[in-house]
């Protein structure tokens, strides 16, 4: 495995499940010090135990992105345990799938206030740990706010607005040496689908804008791209959405 980042610390969200953990497995293996946060303590727990294995030094950090205070606090230890931030995952997200008609404000404002607001409050608080260290974003978007995804209308709207904030910080930042760049998943086999249930009376024939071409695959498959993005390999790309979706329609 390469070691492309070596000396390098990593704050990453989303590491108890999924994409977050596979990219923090990713990482260890390449050399990264990781600062790994989530809502969920005991999948962080074997997230971490799993890096500490691969020989990462690793600080856990339980801790909810939704909240400004959380977002300050996991930004202070980071910094205190390793002086530097070098790279920011923002990994953690939720979803949910509901006809646009039954969609409630709470529903709206919670999927908002994780995925959007959470994303906002890590890049904002870690932004001048990342100007001292010339040091870069992975944003996690989706393909449901490129191409139109059925029963996911809050969720395809955070994606959009984490797309859109994350061009805005590629600009407002490169010339100071600051890249920012997003992931676009398509559908990947990982906890978050177990919340997919067909919302009553919906077009089965839907599905096709969310599913590959070929066949549905796993977690490691965003972890590698998050892993570009975040190397130097990636140096010349900033302000950048990379699909990773198998050939999705959409
Ligand atoms: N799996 C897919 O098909 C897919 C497709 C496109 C985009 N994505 C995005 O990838 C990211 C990871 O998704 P996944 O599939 O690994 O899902 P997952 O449910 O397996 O993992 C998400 C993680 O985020 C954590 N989290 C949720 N709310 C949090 C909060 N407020 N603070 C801190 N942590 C919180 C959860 O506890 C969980 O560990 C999400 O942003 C998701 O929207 C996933």
């Amino acid at each position: 495995m390469m070691e492309r980042f070596a000396n390098k610390v990593v704050l990453l969200t989303g590491a108890a499940s999924g994409i977050g953990r596979a990219t923090a497995e990713r990482l260890a293996l390449e050399g990264a010090t990781l600062a790994l946060v989530d809502i969920n303590a005991d999948g962080l727990d074997q997230t971490v135990q799993t890096c500490r294995d691969s020989g990462a030094e690793v600080l856990s950090l339980v801790g909810d992105i939704s909240s400004e205070s959380s977002v300050a606090e996991i930004i202070e230890s980071t910094v205190n345990e390793f002086g530097r931030i070098d790279v920011l995952c923002n990994i953690a997200g939720i979803l949910q799938f509901k006809d646009f008609r039954l969609t409630t404000l709470d529903d709206w404002n919670k999927i908002i206030g994780v995925n959007l607001t959470g994303t906002f409050l890590m890049c904002r608080d870690a932004l001048p740990h990342l100007l001292e260290s010339q040091g870069n974003i992975v944003n996690m978007s989706s393909t449901a706010s490129l191409g139109g995804h059925p029963w996911t209308a809050p969720y395809s709207a955070s994606k959009g607005g984490i797309q859109a904030m994350s061009l805005g910080i590629a600009v407002e930042f490169g010339k100071m040496g600051v890249r920012c760049n997003c992931v676009a998943p398509g559908s990947i086999l990982t906890p978050i689908q177990d919340a997919f249930e067909l919302p009553e009376g919906a077009d089965p024939k839907l599905l096709h804008r969310i599913m590959p071409l070929d066949k549905m695959r796993g977690p490691e498959q965003i972890a590698s791209a998050v892993a570009y993005l975040g190397s130097d390999d990636a140096a010349h790309v900033n302000g950048t959405v990379l699909k990773v979706d198998g050939g999705t329609l959409a």
